[in-house]
């Protein structure tokens, strides 16, 4: 499957559909505690996905809008089994657009720093750097064991997405 064959568009909540599909990246999502907050933002949050040719979940963003100039990215999850196939990148690429759209000017997203040591992070930081995030702090917002790094994508003055 290329990147220009996965569909992204605004849906229902689905938070079974989380739960499963944060259940195919332990590595990424292995804290009981955390899984059971991500679910219960997917049953209010608003809600992007991805669905195969069966119409079954394969990708979902939960999205916040702090300000009218602000869109960041609460969770992002891909089924493992097609990890690298496009499906994030769909996501991010339909949200950023629509972002465009609503004269937003940043995109946000919180994730793991470089600080620690985990090499899915690091992909996955590579993930959003390659679609023009960068990196702005690293905090210690979710203990002094988890560094949080906070990332932002500027978006054009002009309307037009920067990357
Ligand atoms: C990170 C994630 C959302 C990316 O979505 P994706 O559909 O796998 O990625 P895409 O196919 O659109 O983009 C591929 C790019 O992302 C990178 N990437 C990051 N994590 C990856 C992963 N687990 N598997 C494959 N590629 C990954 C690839 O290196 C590739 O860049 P490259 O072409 O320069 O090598 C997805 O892999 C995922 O759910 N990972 C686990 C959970 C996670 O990290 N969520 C975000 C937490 S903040």
């Amino acid at each position: 499957m290329t990147v220009a064959a996965w569909v992204a568009e605004p849906d229902q909540q689905v938070p079974d559909d989380v739960a499963r599909l944060l259940a195919t990246v332990p590595e990424w999502f292995g804290q009981p505690g955390s899984n059971a907050e991500y679910i219960a933002a997917a049953r209010c949050k608003e809600t992007w996905t991805v669905r195969d040719a069966d119409g079954l979940v394969v990708g979902v963003t939960l999205i916040d809008r702090h300000f009218p100039h602000v869109t960041e990215v609460h969770l992002t999850v891909v089924d493992r089994a097609v990890h690298g196939s496009g499906v994030g990148t769909a996501m991010l690429r339909a949200i950023e657009s629509d972002a465009v759209h609503r004269g937003v000017r940043l995109l946000e997203v919180k994730t793991l720093g470089a600080s620690h040591p985990d090499a899915g992070y690091a992909r996955t930081r590579h993930f959003y750097e390659k679609r023009g995030f960068l990196a702005l702090e690293e905090t210690d917002l979710w203990g002094g064991d988890t560094p949080c790094l906070i990332m932002v994508k500027p978006l054009g003055e002009s309307g037009v997405a920067s990357h």
